[in-house]
């Protein structure tokens, strides 16, 4: 059974169609790609999917529930995890406190103010939890270091982390390479790999990096000026002349 289904989903900006009708689905346990160059669509099409953006036309549903109408905070207590194009993380803040506020919020024991002013116990749980996502990342070794020192690349599995510790039943990530290294990149996709292994997370990651998704992904859709022009098993997306002539000839 599919996870998430878009049908058809529109959006124009001033006359611009940013998306023409563009449909995608992601499987349960799956791990799914989205490319396309600068100017596609596809931060426009994730932010539909999170409801950030109304679309035009067209419909997305979540395990078999239409999202139509759902409002972006409830969106995520129903499975949705996400992380931007650009890092968010609170500065003078460690990793291993990201987490814990993360499992706060997720308990419902809300106080975002508190915690960033240090008050309110960590309970045993809270911990826990945190402890076992610092390991999934392979962050232990820099979980009480602020993240205003770490690396980008490190800032970037922080983001992951915080997404994952809602316990998502899919994790959109808008373009998680950018800014990263190459080896950076290859540490994010062995994370990501596991993540999908240990926990089996469905995976949909929008992504301008064609080798991160090539190595990751079983499933591959190709936007191109608001369209789709392929999609498919991955291997078969990539080996397409035609696709490879009119689109992926700069980028492979
Ligand atoms: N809020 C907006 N207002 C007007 N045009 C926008 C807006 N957001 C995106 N666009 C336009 O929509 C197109 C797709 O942009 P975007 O979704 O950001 O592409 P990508 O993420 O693939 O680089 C671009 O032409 C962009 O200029
Ligand atoms: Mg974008």
């Amino acid at each position: 059974m599919s996870l998430l289904v878009a049908e058809g989903v529109t959006k124009k900006f001033a006359g611009i169609t940013a998306l023409d009708s563009v449909s995608l689905d992601v499987g349960e346990h799956e791990l799914v790609g989205l490319i396309g160059p600068n100017g596609a669509g596809k931060t426009t099409f994730f932010n539909c999917l999170l409801g950030l953006l109304r679309p035009d036309a067209g419909t997305v549903t979540f395990a078999g529930s239409d999202l139509t109408r759902v409002p972006v905070h409830r969106r995520a207590r129903l499975g949705i995890g996400r992380t931007f194009q650009r890092i968010e993380l609170f500065v003078g803040m460690t990793p291993r406190e990201h987490f814990v506020v993360a499992a706060r919020a997720r308990a419902g024991r809300g106080g975002l103010v508190a915690d960033l002013l240090g008050r309110g116990r960590v309970t045993r749980e809270e911990h826990d939890r945190a402890q076992e996502m610092l390991e999934l990342l392979g962050l232990g070794p820099v979980a009480d270091k602020k993240v205003e020192g770490l690396s980008l690349g490190i800032g970037r599995l922080v983001e992951v982390g915080r997404a994952l510790m809602t316990e998502p039943r899919l994790l959109l990530l808008d373009e998680p390479s950018s800014g990263l290294d190459r080896a950076e990149t290859a540490v994010l996709a062995e994370t990501l790999r596991s993540v999908q292994r240990e926990r089996g997370t469905a995976i949909l990651l929008v992504e301008h990096d064609v080798d991160l998704v090539r190595s990751l992904v079983g499933r591959v859709f190709v936007l191109d000026f608001g369209v789709l022009i392929a999609s498919g098993r991955t291997e078969d997306v990539f080996a397409d002349a035609a696709v490879r002539r009119a689109y992926l000839g700069d980028l492979v």
